[in-house]
């Protein structure tokens, strides 16, 4: 018996990724694995029917033909409750969940007995590097953000020197300089811009050296459990925007990233402080989908202010749909050779810890303690 695994087209407006391409789709039907790819669904990515039947998959031109038999459904969004109800019971869904944003459909595979495995909840130990699937975007997403600003920046970003006169280079400003702010900064470099990074995180500090761009030091170290940023004091926060504020005035373009696991992200920039900036200057508010860096940021709209240009982006990573649907697709790779099949069926004791860290939804039961909490009633 061939494990099936099947790839719906991702229905989400705006959505082009893909969770797999035909280069893993070769590699996944050579482990025994069965491959159906939803008609178009690689489209938005460049990558078409006819690559994924030449690696070896079918093509499915309706649900019924795509999910019957199927055993893994891989997603890149979450799923819906409709295609919940599309889906055999006892299917195993794989991809990221965001499962506080979505407790109906986490209600609903526990009550259709789906095993979801969410990525999102893959632990960031060594051994799951090449599984973790929000590097991967978050790296695809800080390159978008930087050449969104320089795509919006009135200015040239190198320095020039022409028959014309010398341009000066412009200045970029990164807060946070987690995975996405560090691509940001390196591809902002790349560009020729003089590049400036604050994280609070004092580790931060060494890996913004070594990309050519200078640290901004503040007497806080705010780091917190797990290699991630805690919650400034009230007191902190006070020091950390006037120190910011001055670094935001002076930029051309600032790139924003700073954001608290499970937490509304921290204000960074107030209005008063881009009330400071130089008209034309740029705001890229990566943080805009959970409440912003920036006070005046809207999701997925574009605010003018004083001649400052504010972009709350949505979904930076599918802006570059070809290569972020790539390294998911390598991702998930990685992440379905950990399932261990025997006699041609998954065996469903996961005792993998990344397995089990990253079991959203098993056997009828929510697996994951802080979305349980939700469920029972908002405590998390
Ligand atoms: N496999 C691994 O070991 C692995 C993989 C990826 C990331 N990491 C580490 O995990 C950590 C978080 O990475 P991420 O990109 O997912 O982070 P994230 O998306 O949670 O946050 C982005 C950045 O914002 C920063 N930040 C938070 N509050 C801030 C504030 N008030 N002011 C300024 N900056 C603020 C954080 O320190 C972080 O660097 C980093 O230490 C990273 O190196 C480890």
């Amino acid at each position: 018996m061939t494990v099936v695994v099947a790839v719906p087209k991702e229905q989400v407006p705006d959505e082009l990724r893909v969770a797999t391409v035909p280069e893993v789709v070769k590699k996944l039907t050579q482990s025994g694995f069965e491959v159906r790819i939803e008609h178009d669904a690689g489209t938005g990515a460049y990558y078409p029917d006819d690559l994924f039947t030449a690696a070896g998959a079918k093509i499915a031109f309706n649900r019924a033909d795509l999910f019957t038999g199927a055993r893994i459904v891989l997603h890149v969004q979450p799923p819906t409750v409709a295609e919940i109800d599309q889906l055999t019971e006892g299917t195993i869904v794989i991809g990221f969940m965001n499962p506080a944003r979505n407790l109906d459909v986490v209600k609903r595979m526990r009550e259709r007995n789906i095993t979801a495995f969410a990525l999102e909840l893959v632990p960031r130990i060594t051994r799951a590097q090449s599984m973790d699937a929000l590097s991967s975007q978050a790296t695809a997403g800080g390159y978008s953000a930087a050449i969104l600003g320089a795509a919006n920046c009135p200015k040239f970003l190198p320095m020039l020197t022409t028959a014309a006169g010398t341009i000066r280079p412009a200045t970029v400003l990164i807060l946070g300089a987690g995975v996405a702010g560090l691509m940001a900064i390196a591809t902002a470099k790349r560009l020729g811009a003089v590049v400036e990074a604050y994280d609070v995180r004092r580790a931060a500090g060494e890996q913004v050296r070594s990309l050519g761009a200078r640290f901004l030091e503040l007497e806080i170290n705010a780091e917190g459990q797990g290699g991630y940023a805690r919650e400034l004091t009230p007191e902190e926060k006070v020091k950390e925007q006037q120190m910011v504020s001055t670094a935001v005035a002076k930029a051309d373009i600032v790139i924003t990233t700073a954001a608290i696991p499970g937490r509304k992200a921290p204000i960074l920039i107030t209005r008063e402080t881009v009330a400071q900036m130089r008209p034309g200057a740029v705001i890229i508010d990566m943080a805009a989908e959970s409440g912003g860096n920036c006070e005046l940021t809207q999701a997925g709209r574009n605010i003018q202010d004083h001649g400052i240009l504010i972009i709350g982006p949505q979904n930076l990573p599918s802006k570059v749909p070809f290569h972020s649907s790539q390294m998911y697709a390598k991702n998930l790779q990685s992440f379905l050779a950990l399932l261990v099949i025997k006699d041609g069926a998954i065996v469903t004791e996961f005792t993998d810890e990344i397995l089990v860290a990253s079991l959203l939804v098993h056997a009828g039961e929510v697996r994951h303690q802080p979305t349980r909490d939700l469920m029972n009633g908002g405590k998390s």
